[in-house]
């Protein structure tokens, strides 16, 4: 009788494994690793892709987004997209020197870009799309440039001229442009992975940071840095990319669900990133913790002519040609200032 019955039992599953669709048994699974928060543009795109995906492939595919860190941080997560342990991430352009591709590091150049709109003639034409050719050695496809925002310095003194940043030690993310810029400054600066910056800041490890606004407010920077100076001289944005043996490995059917999404979250990610940005400037007004100050146009010229010699310092590791390249579309000339 118990045999009987288990045997029955096992039947009825078999039967009903039968019936549900392919997709419900097992989906493709694809791990998407960041180190920002949920309510960020990236983390509000990652969500939004990971839904608009699931919904369009009736579950064959699922994108499980982890963020903050959760997964892996800063360091790690290259080599695990690499190894295949996650099959997506969103890495800023500012961390792709030490995969050996120091191009991206252009996008890191204090000034080089006035606003979104130059930037996205760089991001959204060829020279983006050449520059995601140099990943594919790397066993990387790149998909897609989402947006951040122009970042704004931070400490507990005000800043405002170059001389007030004079023998601080301010945490950056591992671009070598990014160490010259706080250099250039008389700065000195430490890589740190993302997830520590909260906690070096409130042991006072570091002195200060760069960072857009949507970052500073969502990690609770404000709480731990008293002002914040609204330089935006520098840009904040990444590379959603992808593990290529993975990619080349799925169904032709499956990639097109994927890149037709990817098309859509990009132009929510760069839709809502200037907005959120502002809403999180206003965010940290509000807290009273953080001061920001406002540089005058002056200022800011004394601050970018202070910066403007970390292009040359840059161009032979970068690519003079890919520079040349991005200021004609920018109209960016280090040698007018
Ligand atoms: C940082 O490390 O400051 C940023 O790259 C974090 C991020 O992903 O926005």
């Amino acid at each position: 009788m118990m045999i009987r019955r288990s045997f029955l039992a096992a039947s009825a599953l078999s039967l009903l494994c039968a019936a549900l669709p392919a997709a419900a048994q097992s989906p493709v699974v694809i791990k998407f690793s960041h180190v920002v928060a949920k309510d960020t543009p990236k983390g509000l795109a990652a969500d939004y892709f990971a839904d608009l995906v699931a919904k369009r492939s009736g579950g064959k595919l699922k994108v499980e987004v982890y963020p903050n860190s959760q997964l892996y941080k800063d360091g790690e997560e290259m080599e695990a997209l690499q190894l295949g342990s996650v099959q997506m991430l969103a890495p800023s352009l500012a961390k792709f020197g030490p995969l050996g591709v120091p191009d991206f590091e252009a996008f890191d150049l204090p000034f080089i870009f006035d606003d979104y709109a130059e930037l996205h003639k760089v991001t959204q034409g060829p020279i983006g799309k050449a520059l995601f050719r140099k990943l594919e050695p790397k066993g990387i496809v790149g998909l897609a440039y989402w947006d951040n925002a122009f970042k704004d310095f931070s400490a507990n003194k005000p800043l405002k001229t170059p001389a007030d940043f004079k023998g601080l030690k301010m945490r950056i993310q591992s671009s070598k442009v990014l160490d010259s810029q706080m250099r250039a400054l008389g700065v000195n600066p430490q890589v740190m992975a993302f997830s520590e910056v909260y906690q070096a800041l409130s042991t006072g490890v570091v002195d200060g940071t760069e960072n857009p606004p949507s970052n500073f407010y969502t990690q609770k920077m404000h709480e731990v840095q008293k002002f914040m100076l609204r330089s935006q001289h520098g840009y904040l944005g990444y590379a959603v990319i992808v593990n290529k043996k993975f990619w080349d490995g799925l169904p032709a059917d499956q990639r097109k669900i994927l890149d037709e999404a990817m098309v859509e979250a990009t132009k929510y990610a760069n839709d809502i990133a200037k907005k959120k940005n502002d809403e999180d400037v206003e965010a940290v007004r509000k807290s009273g913790k953080t001061t920001i100050i406002v540089p005058t146009a002056a200022e800011r010229l004394e601050l970018k002519k202070a910066m403007a010699k970390v292009h040359k310092e840059h161009a032979g590791r970068i690519g003079a040609e890919l520079l040349q390249s991005i200021y004609k579309e920018t109209g960016f000339d280090p040698d007018k200032l």
